[in-house]
Parts: structure tokens; C-alpha cells; sequence
């Protein structure tokens, strides 16, 4: 790879922007020679991302924060960044946005700088027409935060030069990413999964609203997927967590370049017109959205009706069979695999409430999975799973089938 000299980042004091900067500052600790600019159109987040920086780095070697600060500048106009070589884009989801600040930006560093895009479901060659940026675009889709998660989604657009493909490639042994490449569809492989299964999720809580409150269903289809499906977070958790603005606005993206009008959740948007929006404080905790937290914990549901929140209150879903085992305990088990498996064996025999749902929603996740893989997004199931393990925390991808 050619050494660069400077580098970009758009959108460097936003969630991804800056881990991006981190990750790029990290090298420049061990010994790279390139200078970093943020541009950020909102400056009051400087102050607070530069320590950020200096935090992490100290951990990593308290002699080289100087020269890594050194090394960043700070900018809130793109006209003003001087050539560049390389641009990391990590910007609002929005199409004529990206692609409005994209064009101003190869202006602005020399019309010959190579572009890796951050979005999470904008087809790249949509913005490689509309910014005209041919052959010098790439999708380089980070996980939260970028400089923990090991997963990078790499898309290349039709038509673009070998080199562009092999600079990606680089670039993530570089950061010490692992790459799964992705087919240049709307929503890629992780959101492409990601939001068919919040649709599903969501009619299977309108379905279950006939014999229950909503508010119950939701509960039931989020503690299903959480407890009985052995992840991190029920779905609508991850709705929250993500943010439930961002969620609509991907669902948005995708309805329209895949032209899947089913690809659709009014609830969400019912939630965002009561000002309902989930996301994260800027410490990391949870802000409240589909559900109220305390201290990481759904506590209480919100009522669309009355617009407050509601006891959370768990259902009765039929007992004993998850047997103890939960996300946490079977993350670092040798034996996973096996308990898992024995566990779904033992799921699918069951006629409980709970197992008949869970059975369901993995049928789903199975489902998903192969039409990413039949529609060529995916090259295969296995990239689907490393996606869902790494992206996602997944302990077993799409399931068992
Ligand atoms: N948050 C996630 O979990 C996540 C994961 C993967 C990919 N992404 C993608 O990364 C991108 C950024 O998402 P985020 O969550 O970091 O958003 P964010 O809102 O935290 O950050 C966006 C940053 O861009 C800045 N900005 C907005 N308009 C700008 C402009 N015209 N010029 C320069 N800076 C501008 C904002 O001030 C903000 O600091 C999006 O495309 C998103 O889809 C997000």
C-alpha cells in the first residue's frame, strides 16, 4: 500500500467519525507518518473528542499521545482541508447529504483522493454517481464503536479497479479488521438481516396483540429473543440501542433502492412522531426509546396511547427449559457449540409458548440469512454468521437448520 500522508475523516467528532480517527491514531502511535483531519460541522464536540483521544491512547503508550495529537487537526468547513489522499466518510445516513458533502470534499483535497464510505445501507455506487467521485469509492462499513469491533463490511462497487478492492484489503489487515465482503445491495449483509428481522419481530408482536396488551407482546417478542434465542439483547433492546431514528431511517433507504415495500415498521415512525427515539448517551448508557432503562435494564415499556411508560412486566412463557444457559454464560464456554445445539434439539420438541415462538424467529433468522445468500448480497451463509458472531455478538449466526 502507498504510504499516505493525509488523511480525512468527515464526521470525525460523531460515534463512528471518531473511533475511525482512533483507529487511524493507534498506527501513528506505532510508527505511520500521515496526518489526520477532522471535519465536523459541529465544533462543541472538539473539546470532548479530543479526550476521548487521549484517553485511549495513554493506555496504549503515554510516550507517543503527544505525537499522535500532533499529528490531528480540526476543521468544521470541508472547503478548508487542503489536499488529501485519503477520506474516511462517517456522516449523517442520508443520501443527498453524503453525496452533497462527498462532492465538496474531492473538490476541496484535489479531485484525486480515495473514498471509503462508512454508510450502513446507501447502495455506493449511488454516491460514487452522484458525488462523481468513478472508480475512487468503497464501502467500509464499521461496527460500533469502530476501534473494539473486529468486523468491517468491504463493498465494492460494479466496475471499480482491482487496486481499489486490494487497497480495502490492506487497509483492514492494517487496523486489524476482519473484512467479509458484501454485495453492493442496499442495507449490505448486516443490516440487511439486521431490519428484516426488527420486521418480523414486529409483526409477530402484532399478532400476539390479539390475545395480549402491545405493550405485553412487546415484551414477549424482545425477552424471546434475548432469553430463549440466547442473545445479547432482545430486538427491540438492539432498536434502542442503535437508535430508533437511525432504524427507520435505514429502513427508509433500503424500501427504496430494493423496491420492498414490506421492508416498513410504522410503529417505529409513530415512535419518533412522539419524540420516542432511543440512542445512547454520550457516556454509553442507554437512552430511554421502545422501553425505559435503568442501569442497562428494560424497566418500563412506553405507551403509545398515553405516551408514558408502562411497567415492564414479564410474561409467563414456560419454564426450565433454557436449563441456566444465557448469552453470558455460554460466551466464553468451550462447549458451546454442543450445549447449543443440544439446547435448540430440546427447544424444538417443546410445545411451550415460549419454545414455539423461539423456534419461529429462528426459522426467520434462517430464512433472512439464505435470501441474502440466494440475492447474492452475501457470498454465503458463512459470511451471514461471521457477520451476525462478530457484528452482532451472535454465538451461533443464523441458527441451526
Ligand atoms: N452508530 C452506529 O452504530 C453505526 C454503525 C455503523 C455505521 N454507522 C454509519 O456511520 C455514519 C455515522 O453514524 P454515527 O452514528 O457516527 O452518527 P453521529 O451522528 O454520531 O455522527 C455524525 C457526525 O457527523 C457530523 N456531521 C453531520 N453533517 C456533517 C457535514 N455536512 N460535514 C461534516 N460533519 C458532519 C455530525 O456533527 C456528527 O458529529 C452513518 O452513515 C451511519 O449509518 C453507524
Amino acid at each position: 500500500m502507498t504510504p499516505f500522508t493525509h488523511i480525512v475523516v468527515l464526521g470525525g467528532a460523531g460515534k463512528m467519525g471518531r473511533g475511525i480517527v482512533l483507529l487511524l491514531l493507534q498506527r501513528v502511535a506505532q510508527g505511520d507518518h500521515f496526518r489526520v483531519t477532522i471535519v465536523d460541522t459541529d465544533p462543541s464536540q472538539f473539546d470532548g473528542v479530543k479526550e476521548y483521544f487521549r484517553y485511549h491512547l495513554q493506555k496504549i503508550d503515554s510516550k507517543r499521545v503527544a505525537v499522535c495529537l500532533q499529528a490531528l487537526c480540526f476543521l468544521t468547513r470541508v472547503e478548508e482541508c487542503g489536499p488529501a489522499d485519503l477520506v474516511f466518510e462517517a456522516i449523517i445516513e442520508n443520501v443527498e447529504i453524503k453525496a452533497d458533502v462527498l462532492a465538496k470534499v474531492d473538490k476541496a483535497t484535489g479531485g484525486r483522493a480515495i473514498f471509503f464510505t462508512n454508510t450502513s445501507s446507501i447502495p455506493i455506487h449511488v454516491l460514487e454517481e452522484k458525488a462523481r467521485l468513478k472508480g475512487r469509492i468503497l464501502g467500509f462499513h464499521f461496527y460500533n464503536p469502530p476501534p473494539v469491533q473486529q468486523l468491517v463490511e468491504m463493498i465494492t462497487p460494479k466496475g471499480a479497479p482491482k487496486d481499489l478492492k486490494t487497497l480495502g484489503l490492506e487497509m483492514g489487515e492494517k487496523l486489524k479488521k476482519r473484512i467479509v465482503p458484501s454485495t453492493d445491495i442496499a442495507g449490505f449483509i448486516g443490516n440487511g438481516h439486521f431490519m428484516r428481522e426488527i420486521v418480523f419481530a414486529w409483526h409477530l408482536v402484532e399478532r400476539l396483540s390479539h390475545q395480549m396488551s402491545l405493550s405485553e407482546a412487546l415484551v414477549v417478542v424482545n425477552t424471546v429473543y434475548q432469553e430463549w434465542l440466547l442473545r445479547p439483547m432482545g430486538i427491540f433492546q438492539l432498536v434502542d440501542y442503535v437508535g430508533i431514528d437511525v432504524c427507520t431511517e435505514i429502513l427508509k433507504i433500503m424500501r427504496t433502492f430494493l423496491e420492498e415495500d414490506a421492508l416498513h415498521c410504522p410503529y417505529l415512525e409513530r415512535l419518533i412522531g412522539k419524540g420516542v427515539r432511543g440512542g445512547q448517551h454520550p457516556d454509553g448508557s442507554q437512552k430511554s426509546g421502545i422501553f425505559e432503562y435503568q442501569e442497562g435494564l428494560p424497566k418500563g415499556v412506553y405507551d403509545v396511547e398515553k405516551g408514558l411508560y408502562m411497567p415492564y412486566k414479564a410474561h409467563s412463557l414456560g419454564n426450565g427449559v433454557t436449563e441456566g444457559l444465557t448469552w453470558r454464560s455460554l460466551l466464553k464456554d468451550p462447549e458451546r457449540e454442543v450445549k447449543i445445539a443440544a439446547y435448540f434439539k430440546r427447544l424444538s420438541s417443546e410445545d411451550l409458548f415460549g419454545a414455539q415462538l423461539a423456534m419461529e424467529m429462528l426459522s426467520a433468522s434462517h430464512a433472512i440469512g439464505k435470501k441474502l445468500v440466494e440475492e447474492g448480497v452475501a457470498h454465503s451463509l458463512e459470511d451471514v454468521n461471521t457477520v451476525l458472531r462478530l457484528g452482532f455478538y451472535h454465538l451461533y449466526g443464523v441458527g441451526f437448520k
